[in-house]
C-alpha cells in the first residue's frame, strides 16, 4: 500500500489517503495545543506515545465488541484506519468533575456525579467548539436522533470498558472525548484518538493527574505522565 496525498491536517495528527479504497494513513504529531489552540507547544515523544496508547485503546475495544476505525499501526509514529467522515460532534463522557465541568456546574473538581454524564459539544474551531444540545444537533443536522442513540449508548459502553480496565492499572478514567464517523456504507463507528490528550487520568491512589492537564496547566513532566500511561496499560513504552 502508497502513502498519498494529505488530506486532512489537524492539531495533533495527519491524514493521508492511500492507494487502497478506504483506508487512511494516519501519522501522530509531537505538536500540542489547548484552549483552542491559544497555547501552542510540542510535547517530546508525544507522537509515537499517543499512537501506541491509542492502538491498544483501540484494540481492546474492538475485542470487546466496539466497531472502531483502527486497522494497524505501522511505524512508531504511524497507523493505518478505515476511512470515515467524521460526525462534527465532541461526544464528552465523565465520570468526576474536573475542568468546564468542574466551572459550569460549581463544585470544584474530584467530585464523583451521581450519574455518569454524556455531553455533546459542536466540533467547530470558529466556534470555540460551543456545549449543544440534541435539539441544536437535530437543528444543524449533525445527524439523525438514532444516529445519536447509537453514539451515546456506545460511549457508555466505552465508559464501561475503558473505566474497568484503568482501575485495574490503578488508574481513574474521569472524563474523556470521542469522535465517530460514517463509513461509506453509513454505518457510524468509533473514529479519532483515545489518549492522554482526549482523556483525564488520574492515579487512583494519588489522584495526580496523568494527562494533557500538566500541559494545558503547566505542571510538568508532561512526557513523563504519558510515558507512565503507556507502561500501565503494557504498552512498550515508545518502541
Ligand atoms: P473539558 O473539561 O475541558 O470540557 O474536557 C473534557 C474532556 O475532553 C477532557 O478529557 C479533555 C477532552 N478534550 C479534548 O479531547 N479536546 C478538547 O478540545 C477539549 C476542550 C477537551
Amino acid at each position: 500500500m502508497e502513502k498519498l496525498e494529505k488530506l486532512y491536517e489537524g492539531k495533533a495528527k495527519i491524514v493521508f489517503r492511500t492507494s487502497e479504497e478506504g483506508t487512511c494513513w494516519i501519522e501522530y504529531k509531537d505538536d500540542a495545543t489547548a484552549f483552542n489552540g491559544e497555547k501552542k507547544g510540542k510535547i517530546a515523544g508525544k507522537g509515537t506515545l499517543n499512537n501506541e496508547i491509542s492502538s491498544i485503546f483501540l484494540s481492546l475495544l474492538k475485542e470487546k465488541g466496539v466497531k472502531n476505525h483502527f486497522i494497524k499501526r505501522i511505524s512508531s509514529t504511524e497507523q493505518l484506519v478505515r476511512q470515515v467522515e467524521i460526525i462534527p460532534i465532541e461526544v464528552v463522557v465523565r465520570n468526576i468533575t474536573a475542568g468546564s465541568l468542574a466551572k459550569r456546574l460549581g463544585w470544584g473538581e474530584g467530585k464523583e456525579l451521581p450519574q455518569v454524564l454524556v455531553e455533546f459539544y459542536y466540533k467547530n474551531d470558529e466556534l470555540g467548539d460551543p456545549f449543544i444540545n440534541n435539539d441544536h444537533i437535530a437543528i444543524l443536522g449533525l445527524c439523525s436522533e438514532s444516529e445519536l442513540g447509537t453514539i451515546r449508548s456506545q460511549a457508555l459502553k466505552i465508559n464501561e470498558i475503558m473505566k474497568e480496565f484503568l482501575l485495574d492499572k490503578d488508574l481513574i478514567l474521569v472524563d474523556f472525548k470521542l469522535e465517530f464517523g460514517k463509513t461509506q456504507g453509513g454505518e457510524i463507528i468509533l473514529a479519532d484518538e483515545i489518549s492522554p490528550d482526549t482523556c483525564r487520568f488520574w492515579d487512583a491512589h494519588t489522584k495526580e493527574k496523568l494527562d494533557k492537564d500538566r500541559f494545558r496547566r503547566d505542571l510538568g513532566n508532561v512526557e513523563g505522565a504519558y510515558q507512565e500511561i503507556l507502561k500501565r496499560i503494557g504498552g512498550s513504552v515508545g518502541v
